[in-house]
């Protein structure tokens, strides 16, 4: 079987941090969110993956290389515009060829990883098989009609869901899902629907299974999905500490810190994950912090936040908490008067005084 990643897209519900960044490369616990599904692939036993990257290409090719760092093979295929999930396949045919594939959405996260899926799509062969799971939230996502385990209807970001079952963001095919991209039309959103290509495949009598997932899944595209996911990543850390801990410092439970960070006069309470050459200082770190490499926390505190590489933040008197900062951001108090706040702020950024 051959991966099919895609890692394109404009990621406006991350605005201002796609603004800059590829969505797919925000660090969950650290580590960029599409690299975890690039493990869950590579760990599927598939080694031949193609990523259909957009605008933000080049970012993405700097972070993933040609694959050799996982064991596999990376083919990057260009969609110049965000046409839908299914112009994608379209555009990926001459790379797929005739074999069954995995499409995985670059900005999902399936914990338990997908290899029972797929080694359960090779052993059935249906035409197609979708990954299902019961959400709270069913108008965000396309929704799923079954009638026992046949899936008979599937809806695209329906205002009335039908049902509670959301699509996650990975699917298994074979070659007759090429029959349904070409025939399927531009939905009202003017994209290329993959729900709509695997309608057509059930409307044409093609085998489509379901299977309903029960582990945690997420589709990481707005700001609380990304913390919720922080969260469960980060359940799974081990303690390590590899900074320079002065002795009125206190690190509680699973804390791992990379090289060249200095804590001084701080308590960190895990799981907490902070980067190499970070200063943290006079600070507190609160459970559910991911803080990337270079970055400046003094005389404040933070919780349950993803922090991104060279932020700063400084005297801020009160706990910032359930925050996303992009690159090198900074956050600082001064004493200066009149007491106001002073903002330069990126077009569609958010700041909620509490
Ligand atoms: C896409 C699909 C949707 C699916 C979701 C899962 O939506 O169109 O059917 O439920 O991914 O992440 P998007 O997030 O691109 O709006």
């Amino acid at each position: 079987m051959k991966g099919l990643i895609l890692s394109g897209g404009k990621g406006t519900r991350l605005r201002p941090i796609t603004y800059t960044g590829a969505k797919q490369l925000i660090p969950i616990a650290n580590k960029p969110v599409l690299f975890y599904g690039i493990e869950a692939i590579r760990d599927a036993g598939i080694t031949d993956v193609g990523i259909i990257v957009g605008d933000t290409r080049e970012e993405i090719r700097q972070a993933v290389g040609d694959g050799s760092r996982w064991g596999i093979h990376i083919t990057y295929i260009h969609q110049p515009e965000p046409l839908g999930l299914a112009h994608a396949v379209k555009i990926a045919q001459d790379f797929l060829g005739n074999e069954p594939f995995v499409m995985y959405l670059g900005d999902n996260l399936v914990k338990e990883g997908i290899t029972p899926f797929v080694r359960e799509f090779e052993q059935m062969r249906p035409n197609a098989q979708i990954l299902l799971a019961r959400v709270p939230n069913p108008h965000e996502f396309g929704v799923a009609v079954l009638e026992g385990d046949r899936v008979v209807r599937l809806i695209e970001k329906p205002k009335q869901p039908p049902s509670d079952l959301a699509l996650v963001g990975v699917y298994m095919f074979d070659e007759h899902i090429f029959e349904a991209v070409h025939a399927i039309r531009p939905s009202a959103r003017g994209e290329l629907e993959i729900t709509d290509a695997i309608q057509y495949l059930i409307d044409h009598g093609y085998q489509v299974r379901s299977h309903i997932i029960s582990g945690w899944w997420k589709d990481t595209g707005n700001l609380d999905a990304i913390l919720e996911a922080n969260r469960i990543l980060l359940e799974d850390i081990e303690r390590d500490i590899r900074a320079e801990v002065d002795a009125t410092s206190r690190l509680h439970g699973r804390v791992s810190i990379g090289e060249g960070t200095r804590v001084l006069h701080s308590v960190i309470r895990g799981p907490v994950i902070i980067g190499a050459n970070c200063l943290i200082e006079n600070a507190y770190v609160g459970p559910f912090t991911s803080i990337a490499d270079g970055v400046h926390i003094v005389a404040s505190e933070i919780e349950h936040s993803v922090i991104l590489e060279g932020c700063r933040i400084l005297n801020v008197g009160s706990r910032v908490e359930d925050s996303l900062l992009g690159r090198n951001v900074t956050v600082c108090r001064d004493e200066g008067k009149p007491r106001a706040v002073r903002l330069m702020l990126g077009d569609n950024s958010q700041v909620n005084l509490l």
